[in-house]
C-alpha cells in the first residue's frame, strides 16, 4: 500500500476519498464520533496540501440521509454537503471547488451500485477525482464498488489510519509479545469460530466471554438458561477435548455468573443456571482469574464485551478495561460495542491502539488482510 504521504503535486488535485462514517445515530443524533476523530489526521494533511477533498460514505443498509454526520463533521472541518452521490449536480458542484474545499457526497449505499459491486457506478464516481484514498478501514472487508473497483480506476493511496490499523492489528500475528492474552467477547459466532481456532495458536491464554460463552459452557453440559446461544455445531467439543498443542494457548471460560432471574441480578457458579434464567454477565469470581492474567501478560488483544452490555450487563467489561488500561501490557483493542463502552468511560488514550474496526477488524485478525487492502496493493 501506498500512503497518502507519497502523493506528489497533490495541490489542486480532486481526491476521492472513502471513509467509514457509518455512525451510530439515534433520534437522528450521532452517538459516537470516534470514526471521524480517526479519519482527521488524513483530511487535514491533503486539505493543508490544497487539494480539493471529496468525501463518500455509507451509512447503515441504505436510504439514510447523511445529514446528522455531516452536522457532526461541520464542528471539525467545514464541509459542503451534497444530496446526491453522482449527476450533474454533484459535478457542477465539483468542477466549482476551490483548493483545500471539502464536500462530502450523499450515502454511497442508497444506490444499489454500491453494494453490487457496479462498474457503472465506480466510473461516475471516479470521473470526479484524480486520485483515490481509502480511510475506510472498518468497511474494507466489503467487496463494495467503492472499496474494490475505485482503487483499479484511479492512482489509488491509503489513508493515515488504514496504515495504523494494518500496522498495529497485525501485531497480534506477527511475533506478539508473550505472555499474549486474548479476550474474547460479544456474540455472532459464526465470525468469532475462526479466531478462537487461530489464536488457540498464537495465545498464551484464550479467553471466551459474553454471549460467545454461553455456548462454550452449553456444550460442557451445563444449563444456560434462555440465554442466547447460536445452535450450530462450530465443533466446539472438540476444542473443549483439546489439550492445548505444544506452544499454544489455553482456553480459559467464566466460573460464575450474572444471572437475570425475574428482574433480579444474582451471582451463580456457572453449574448452577437454572432454566428460566438468562446470564448477563461474568461474575467477580471470573473478573478476579482474568485479574490475574492481565497483570502477568505482555500482550493483549480485546474484542466484544463480556456482557450482554445494553441489558444493563456491562459492569465486568468496564471492570476489566480499566485493568487492561492501567496494566503495562501492550493493549489491542477491536472494535464496535467495546469502543462504544470505552468511550462511555473516557478511556480512549489508556490503551496502545483502538481499532474503528468491527466486522473488519475480525475479519483482519483472522485472515491478516481484506479485500480493499488486497486492492490497493
Ligand atoms: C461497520 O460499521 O462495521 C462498517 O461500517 C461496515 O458496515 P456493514 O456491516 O453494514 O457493511
Amino acid at each position: 500500500m501506498r500512503s497518502i504521504k507519497s502523493i506528489k503535486n497533490i495541490e489542486g488535485k480532486n481526491v476521492l476519498i472513502r471513509v467509514d462514517f457509518n455512525l451510530p445515530i439515534k433520534d437522528g443524533k450521532v452517538e459516537d464520533d470516534f470514526r471521524i476523530k480517526k479519519a482527521l489526521p488524513t483530511l487535514e494533511f491533503l486539505q493543508k496540501k490544497g487539494a480539493k477533498l471529496i468525501l463518500i460514505t455509507h451509512l447503515g443498509k441504505g436510504g439514510d440521509t447523511l445529514l446528522p454526520v455531516a452536522k457532526v463533521l461541520n464542528k471539525y472541518i467545514k464541509v459542503k454537503f451534497v444530496e446526491e452521490i453522482i449527476g450533474q449536480e454533484v459535478r457542477d458542484i465539483v468542477s466549482n471547488m476551490k483548493n483545500s474545499e471539502v464536500v462530502l457526497l450523499q450515502n454511497l449505499r442508497n444506490d444499489r451500485g454500491e453494494q453490487e459491486c457496479n462498474e457503472i457506478f465506480a466510473m461516475n464516481l471516479a470521473k470526479l477525482a484524480d486520485i483515490y484514498v481509502n480511510e475506510a478501514f472498518p468497511v474494507s472487508h466489503r467487496a463494495d464498488a467503492s472499496i474494490v473497483l475505485l482503487p483499479k480506476l484511479l492512482p489509488s493511496y491509503a489513508g493515515l489510519q488504514l496504515f495504523e490499523e494494518v500496522k498495529n492489528l497485525s501485531r497480534a500475528f506477527k511475533k506478539p509479545k508473550h505472555p499474549f492474552l486474548f479476550i474474547l467477547g460479544g456474540a455472532k459466532f459464526s465470525t468469532k469460530m475462526p479466531l478462537i481456532k487461530k489464536y488457540l495458536k498464537l495465545a498464551d491464554q484464550v479467553f471466551i466471554g459474553g454471549a460467545l460463552a454461553n455456548d462454550f459452557l452449553k456444550a460442557k453440559g451445563y444449563s444456560v438458561g434462555e440465554s442466547l446461544v447460536d445452535e450450530t455445531n462450530y465443533g466446539i467439543a472438540k476444542i473443549l477435548k483439546n489439550k492445548p498443542a505444544r506452544g499454544g494457548g489455553k482456553l480459559i471460560l467464566p466460573v460464575d455468573v450474572v444471572v437475570k432471574s425475574q428482574d433480579k441480578l444474582i451471582t451463580k457458579k456457572v453449574t448452577e443456571v437454572g432454566k428460566d434464567e438468562n446470564i448477563l454477565d461474568i461474575g467477580d469470581e471470573t473478573v478476579e482469574n482474568l485479574t490475574q492474567l492481565i497483570k502477568k501478560s505482555k500482550f493483549i488483544l480485546w474484542n466484544g464485551p463480556l456482557g450482554k452490555y445494553e441489558d444493563g450487563g456491562e459492569k465486568s467489561t468496564k471492570e476489566v478495561l480499566k485493568l487492561v488500561a492501567a496494566s503495562k501490557a501492550e493493549s489491542i483493542i477491536g472494535g464496535g460495542d467495546t469502543v462504544a463502552l470505552i468511550s462511555e468511560i473516557k478511556m480512549e488514550k489508556k490503551f496502545s491502539f483502538i481499532s474503528t474496526g468491527g466486522g473488519a477488524t475480525l475479519e483482519f485478525l483472522s485472515s491478516g488482510t481484506l479485500p480493499g487492502i488486497k486492492a490497493l496493493e
